[in-house]
């Protein structure tokens, strides 16, 4: 009795052990020194790549996002949880396929830029999202997103 209960609490901290290590960052806080820019441009464009092209952002979120997440897309309020819930059930959304990618970093701000089209489903936008670094990782987000309608003015619309 007194072992299964040992062997329990053994087993329980292996699991704990097991889930902080699938969710350890790729970021570092605490990144500095003069190759930081290489290295957040190097982040933003794998961050858009888990994000957009793996189309999985509970895995974008713990490779880049690890902690404090300052929201303000009007409709979302801040952290992290919120955000992973709310953006895998849209990126479930049938038919969803993102193109026209472009990333890059600069003076301590991340920018993707992208189409985001879901035919089935009526969704059609130019989003570009903004992240502030914290070394390597991204703790607050600004987005602006434009509906595509196909019968804009301009032929160059958007990208
Ligand atoms: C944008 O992506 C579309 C496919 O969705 C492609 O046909 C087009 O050439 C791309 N435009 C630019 C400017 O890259
Ligand atoms: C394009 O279509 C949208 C939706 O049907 C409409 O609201 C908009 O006024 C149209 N724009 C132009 C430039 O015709």
């Amino acid at each position: 009795m007194r072992f299964s209960a040992l062997s329990l609490a053994a087993l329980t901290l292996l699991a704990s052990s097991v889930a902080a290590t699938a969710v350890r960052p790729k970021c570092d806080p605490k990144a500095r020194g003069p190759s930081l820019q290489q290295r957040q441009s190097a982040a933003i464009r794998d961050f858009a790549h888990i994000f957009l092209i793996e189309q999985d952002p509970k895995k974008a979120f713990d490779a880049y996002i690890p902690g404090t997440y300052i929201q303000h897309n009007p409709d979302a309020l801040s952290g992290r949880e919120p955000a992973i819930a709310f953006l895998t059930e849209l990126w479930g959304t049938p038919s969803l396929k993102f193109s026209n990618v472009t990333a890059w970093a600069g003076e301590g701000y991340g920018l993707i830029h992208y189409r985001m089209r879901a035919p089935d489903a009526d969704i059609h936008n130019a989003i570009m999202d903004r992240l502030r670094f914290e070394g390597t990782c991204f703790v607050e987000h600004w987005d602006v997103i434009q509906r595509i309608n196909g019968n804009e003015t301009n032929p160059l619309a958007f990208f």
